[in-house]
């Protein structure tokens, strides 16, 4: 693995319908978070684009109750899991930033330099 990706977790511990957050910067808070929708596993930077806080009420919750959209607890806004377009709440038609990824050996693998804008 390159000195510029950073491994998150491996890919069968996304589960679909549930997040993962993650502090890759090791910054003591979770900047980016991870989840499964319709197979497919997003990544997107832990800022809500209303106010640039974090999205989650508690470690891992990122989502809705039923799983199928993110929220942000800070004002409820809500985002397509697949897009991270907000179609509900303050920051209406506004989206998450989604950062890349890869498969590296059944591992969730971010490229670093996408984290410097996910700092605290
Ligand atoms: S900070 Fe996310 S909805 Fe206001």
């Amino acid at each position: 693995m390159s000195h510029d990706a950073i491994a998150l977790c491996r890919l069968d511990e996304l589960v679909e319908g549930q997040a993962r957050g993650f502090d890759p910067l090791g910054s003591g808070k979770d900047s980016v978070f991870a989840l499964r929708h319709g197979g497919e596993v997003r990544v997107y930077r832990n800022s809500c684009p209303h106010l640039e806080v974090r999205l989650e009420y508690r470690k891992d919750r990122f989502l809705s109750v039923d799983g199928s959209q993110i929220v942000c607890y800070a004002h409820g806004a809500r985002f397509l899991p697949d897009s991270g377009l907000c179609v509900y709440g303050p920051c209406l038609g506004e989206r998450l930033t989604a950062l890349k990824w890869q498969a590296q050996a059944d591992w969730l693998v971010l490229e670093a330099d996408q984290l410097e804008a996910c700092g605290p």
